[in-house]
Order: structure tokens, then C-alpha cells, then sequence
């Protein structure tokens, strides 16, 4: 992308919160099957994506492509009910895009949904796992190209990518709601070929618990911008190999909205901690 990327983030902030008089400082992406969250959300203003200047579409199946915004009990949040990929032919900085807006918007925290498949097998189908890190392997990088040091440094750094207290809280809620704990790294592969038995092999040689075609953008610009970043899978299936059978994307759909009830009392649990965390606006 070009250099007045902070300009165009700018007019599209603009458009966005001409739409609401609710001012979130929590932002989510819902990916795969796990929209439905935004569904029942109060006070809500939903915009799709294709009137929101500069927003890339998403054209995945099982992605709504709109933002949401409205309150989750209390807390005002801003929801994207889907998300644009590599896969679809955008760049990773054209992926990051709506991160940027919604950084101009005013979130500070940022909570990445998406569908995974699942390389440690103790997690099961269904298993949901908190992001402790992640390795990108998409080839590309959503930084690349020209800083703008309003949005953040040029070499940000990626040590503390996924907030260490929000994955505590994370954690605790899950436990509370009889959840399962876990917690793994994300490797993020472009896609939309899912893998083959010997990358999964490899992707384990090298660290990964869970393979996904998202986020990674997403959470790269978040931390570019200083925004705090949690990120959750919901493991639709074991990926490939590690089950003498063969993927498919309707399964993800499937066993996405299986477990949507357990994610979005998961969600609601932990955005009012995260708001507290974040304290009072300004
Ligand atoms: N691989 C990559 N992406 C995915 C998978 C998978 O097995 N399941 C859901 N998204």
C-alpha cells in the first residue's frame, strides 16, 4: 500500500463513527462459522463492508462482511463479522487495513477469532485455545513497503504479541465456564489448499499446535499501532493427516457454529475484564 495509508485509514474512521454514538475501545474480527455473536449485540449499527470507503470485501463463505457496532452488556464494542484473506488475492497490508481503521476508531484491545485445525492432538474437535504465539509462514508481512510512524515504529517489536494478561483472563474465564484451558502457537499459512500431511508434520517440527490461513495480519498491525491483542481458535478439525480422512470447509462451518454457544459466553466473559483493564476512557 501506498503512503497516505494513514489518510485513507482516517476517512474511513470518519465514516465509521458518523454511524454510531458509541465510542469502543475493544475491537473483534469473528472468523469461520463464529459471527453469530454479533447477532445479539445492543444499541447495534451494522455497516457492510462495501460502504466503507477502502474496506476490503469478504467474500469467504461463512463471513457476513459487515461491522458491527454495539454493546456486549456494557461494554461498547466494535465487531467485524468476517474478515478479508490472502486467499481472496489481497495483500497481508490490505488484510490489516480495517485493524488500521479500527485503531483510528479507538480501540486500544483487540480480540482475533478464527478457525483452526488442530496439530496438538490433545486439543480435539471443538477445543478452543488461546494464542500464546504465533509463526508466520504467509510469505508476507502487512508492515512491508513505506512506515508511517503515526501508525508505529519501523521494527516493532514482537516479543509480547499476544497479551500476556489477557490470555491470563482468557484462561480463568474459560476454566469458570468448564471450557477447557489451552493455550498454543498459530502457524498462518496463506492458503486456500489446505495442508498436507507432511507440512502438518513440519509445522509440528517447528512449534506450531494449530494451522490457520488468518490473523496474523490483523494482530502485526494491532501491535504496530500499540494496540493490545488476544487472539482465540476455535479447532473446527484436526488437520491433515492427523486423521486418516480428508477436510473440508463445510466441516469448519459446522462444527464453528457447534461450539458458538460455549464462544460467545467465552467472549462475553472477557471483554468487561478487558475493559477493566484498559480502565476509563481517556
Ligand atoms: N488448516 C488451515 N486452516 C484451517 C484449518 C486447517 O486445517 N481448519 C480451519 N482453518
Amino acid at each position: 500500500m501506498t503512503s497516505d495509508l494513514f489518510s485513507r485509514g482516517e476517512s474511513a474512521a470518519t465514516f465509521i463513527l458518523s454511524q454510531s454514538a458509541l465510542r469502543p475501545q475493544i475491537g473483534l474480527v469473528l472468523g469461520s462459522g463464529l459471527g453469530s455473536f454479533a447477532d445479539d449485540l445492543a444499541d447495534a449499527v451494522r455497516t457492510p463492508y462495501s460502504h466503507i470507503p477502502g474496506f476490503p470485501r469478504s467474500t469467504a463463505i461463512g463471513h457476513a462482511g459487515q461491522l458491527v457496532i454495539g454493546k456486549s452488556g456494557e461494554i461498547p464494542v466494535a465487531v467485524m463479522q468476517g474478515r478479508s484473506h490472502l486467499y481472496e488475492g489481497y495483500s497481508a497490508a490490505e488484510v490489516a487495513f480495517p485493524t488500521r481503521v479500527l485503531g483510528r476508531v479507538g480501540i486500544r484491545a483487540l480480540v482475533l477469532t478464527n478457525a483452526a485445525g488442530g496439530i496438538d492432538v490433545q486439543y480435539g474437535q471443538g477445543a478452543l485455545v488461546v494464542l500464546r504465539d504465533h509463526i508466520n509462514l504467509q510469505g508476507q508481512n502487512p508492515l512491508s513497503g513505506a512506515n508511517d510512524e503515526r501508525f508505529g515504529p519501523r521494527f516493532p517489536d514482537m516479543t509480547y504479541t499476544y497479551d500476556r494478561r489477557y490470555r491470563e483472563i482468557a484462561i480463568e474465564e474459560a476454566k469458570k465456564l468448564s471450557i477447557p484451558p489451552r493455550e498454543g502457537v498459530y502457524a498462518a499459512l496463506p492458503g486456500p489448499s489446505y495442508e498436507t500431511p507432511a507440512e502438518i508434520r513440519y509445522l509440528r517440527a517447528i512449534g506450531a499446535d494449530l494451522v490457520g490461513m488468518s490473523t496474523v495480519p490483523e494482530a502485526i498491525a494491532a501491535r504496530h499501532m500499540g494496540i493490545n491483542v488476544l487472539a482465540i481458535s476455535c479447532v473446527t478439525n484436526m488437520a491433515a493427516g492427523i486423521l486418516d480422512r480428508t477436510l473440508n470447509h463445510d466441516e469448519v462451518l459446522e462444527v464453528g457454529r457447534r461450539v458458538m454457544g460455549q464462544f460467545i459466553k467465552l467472549l462475553k466473559a472477557i471483554l468487561p475484564r478487558i475493559a477493566k483493564e484498559l480502565g476509563p476512557t481517556n
